[in-house]
């Protein structure tokens, strides 16, 4: 497999759009190939063996266009199929899930032997947080911390029908998801979904100064460097990078926001 082959990234529709630009930031040389399924958006509602059945069909697309490896942009599609498309397929996959351990991580202070509990919130979609992989994934903090699941499903509907611009709207949204909540006592919030990453700035007006709000695309992005370098098929240096989007959705709507979405 040549190094100078494309990078597959897929998503159930636009929220992989914010892992892409990580990677372009990051591995400015690399080809992507996006595959938004804006079509079949949501996932996060969908039964696992339908998000399967479509991660299948979208990977299988990307092996005849002869990437060198994939990029589940997508945690719900991750909690669904990553086990099974790594057994069936033979090309790297890099999947996602929400990023708790750095929340929890950040109870471990140097100066401090003993691990301060963090307050952590993951806003995700209720397949991600229904699913054995995420149940998995809390055990191994949640003895040591107080973790809280929110499902947001609006957050992921508002970004693919172009709203994610509506400010009375999202911030109606995200009041009706964590007014439950004593915001003041949380330390993060975690974006365990990749169209969340587009409402950074909105979850920063509604959160105190103190708590943090963590994504997984720099740490899925610098996986990809790792793993993509320990094969040796890291683009070479100097080679042009590029961007190529796709969607199940042909709309000239959902063209122009993958566009605008890549490049805000
Ligand atoms: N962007 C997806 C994720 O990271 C899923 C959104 C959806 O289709 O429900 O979980």
């Amino acid at each position: 497999m040549s190094s100078s082959a494309p990078i597959g990234v897929f998503d159930s529709g636009l929220g992989g759009i914010s892992v892409v630009r990580q990677i372009v930031k990051d591995m400015p040389n690399e080809q992507v190939l996006y595959f938004g399924d804006s079509a079949h958006a949501p996932y996060g509602t969908k039964s696992p063996e339908q998000v399967r059945a479509l991660s299948f069909a979208i990977v299988e697309r990307f092996v005849r266009q002869g990437v060198k490896a994939v990029v589940i942009a997508c945690n719900t599609a991750t909690s669904a199929a990553v086990n099974e498309l790594r057994e069936h397929y033979d090309i790297p996959i890099i999947g996602m899930e929400p990023a708790l351990k750095v929340a929890c991580d950040r109870g471990d202070v140097p100066s401090d032997p003993h691990h301060i509990p963090q307050r952590v919130i993951v806003a995700a979609t209720p397949l991600t947080l229904r699913e054995r992989k995420f149940a998995k994934l809390m055990e191994r903090f949640d003895s040591d911390n107080e973790i809280y699941k929110e499902p947001c499903p609006d957050l992921v509907e508002i970004v693919e029908s172009g709203r994610l611009g509506d400010r009375d709207l999202v911030m109606r949204t995200l009041h009706g998801y964590f007014d439950q909540y004593d915001l003041n006592r949380i330390d993060s919030v975690v974006l365990g979904c990749t169209h969340f990453v587009f409402y950074r700035e909105y979850f920063r007006a509604l959160l105190p100064e103190r708590a943090a709000i963590i994504d997984g695309n720099e740490g899925t992005v610098r996986h990809l460097g790792v793993v993509l370098e320990s094969l040796g098929r890291l683009a070479p240096e100097g080679a042009h990078g590029s961007v190529a989007l796709a969607n199940s959705d042909p709309s000239e709507r959902i063209a122009a926001l993958s566009r605008d979405l890549l490049n805000r």
